[in-house]
């Protein structure tokens, strides 16, 4: 476990306390500022145990942070959920912190959904929570539209469903902005593109993991992800929206997607949306198998090669934001 080298060099002293790893939730480094009394206890997961490492009301200093990664995890008792939501919220919301700092704040923090979402059992609470976390993006990238761009260059870019899931909602939350989503619609959609692939939960980890091309039959089991999914979220109280994106994203104007060949004029026009941004992020991000393309290739290779399987305006909107978002980087 890396934490063993990065931590070894830590002054304060660790002990041992019976906190087991299923009474904690997880928090990313990245979402921590430095300098600060944290309302909660930190523990991390070493040698198969959890380990006290910062008291509530004791501050993480700078130092310590940079031994870590931002994508580093803490463990926090669940008793403690509120107070690390209170925490967050309270960064996001403080006049006086740059807008990238808040991107990092609420970007690294919201992994904590994204966790619970393809691994919590209970999905009915990320379900809720995601009301929340998207409404805080929704709130962000409507007060700082700038924050947008920051918001997708934290990202790693590697293919982990975590990231992609999380970088898709961020480009439909753009997407949606640029063609008129707002309030609750923007945050239906934003709820929809973070959960449109739950249903990978229920496709074999090896074939999720695969290095390489699929085979045929494994080609097949990962094609019924949409329907896996549709099947998790018709056991809560979903909206249709956030029921479409899941089952509807891999549909294509061209009649001919899966899993049941929607002609274009059929397809949800947020799962229209999600089709766009998941292809995107597909092609902008490493694999083990191919390079990534550059944002201004893969909008050309989609206008270009891809053009018909997507709504034209919506393409021709995507082509807008992804512009501007690279001035928006080039600018900060
Ligand atoms: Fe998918
Ligand atoms: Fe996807």
């Amino acid at each position: 476990m890396i934490y063993s080298k990065k931590l070894e060099s830590f002054s304060q002293p660790w002990h041992n306390n019976p906190m087991e790893l299923n009474e904690s939730f997880k928090i990313r480094v990245g979402s921590l500022l430095p300098d600060r009394p944290l309302p909660f206890d930190l523990f991390i997961f070493l040698n198969k145990k959890m380990v006290h490492y910062l008291r509530s009301g004791d501050e993480l200093s700078q130092d310590k942070i940079n031994k870590l990664d931002r994508a580093d995890v803490f463990y926090v008792p669940l008793g403690q959920r509120q107070d690390y939501k209170n925490f967050v919220y309270q960064r996001l919301n403080e006049d006086n912190l740059k807008t990238e700092v808040k991107a990092q704040i609420l970007r690294e923090s919201s992994i904590t959904l994204v966790d619970e979402i393809f691994e919590n059992p209970d999905v009915g609470s990320a379900l809720t929570d995601s009301k929340e976390v998207i409404g805080e993006f929704v709130k962000f990238v409507d007060e700082a539209p700038e924050g947008l761009s920051h918001l997708i260059h934290l990202s790693s870019h590697d293919f982990y469903t975590y990231n992609h899931s999380l970088d898709v909602s961020i480009y439909a939350l753009g997407l949606g902005m640029a063609v008129g989503y707002k309030g609750e619609e923007l945050q239906e959609l934003g709820r929809g593109s973070i959960f449109h692939d739950i249903g990978k939960r229920l496709v074999d980890v090896n074939i999720i993991c695969k290095n390489g091309a699929l085979d045929e039959v494994e080609w097949a089991q990962m094609q019924q992800h949409p329907t896996f999914g549709l099947q998790i979220l018709d056991e809560y109280d979903v909206s249709e929206e956030i029921k479409a994106c899941c089952f509807e994203h891999h549909e294509n104007f061209l009649g001919n997607g899966y899993p049941q060949q929607l002609d274009g004029d059929e397809i949800h026009p947020m799962a229209r949306i999600v089709a766009l941004t998941d292809t995107y992020d597909a092609l902008t991000t490493k694999r083990s198998y191919n390079k990534p393309m550059l944002p201004r290739e893969a909008i050309e290779f989609m206008t270009q090669k891809l053009a018909q399987r997507y709504d034209p305006d919506l393409l021709k909107a995507m082509n807008e934001v992804m512009v501007r978002m690279d001035k928006d980087k080039a600018s900060a």
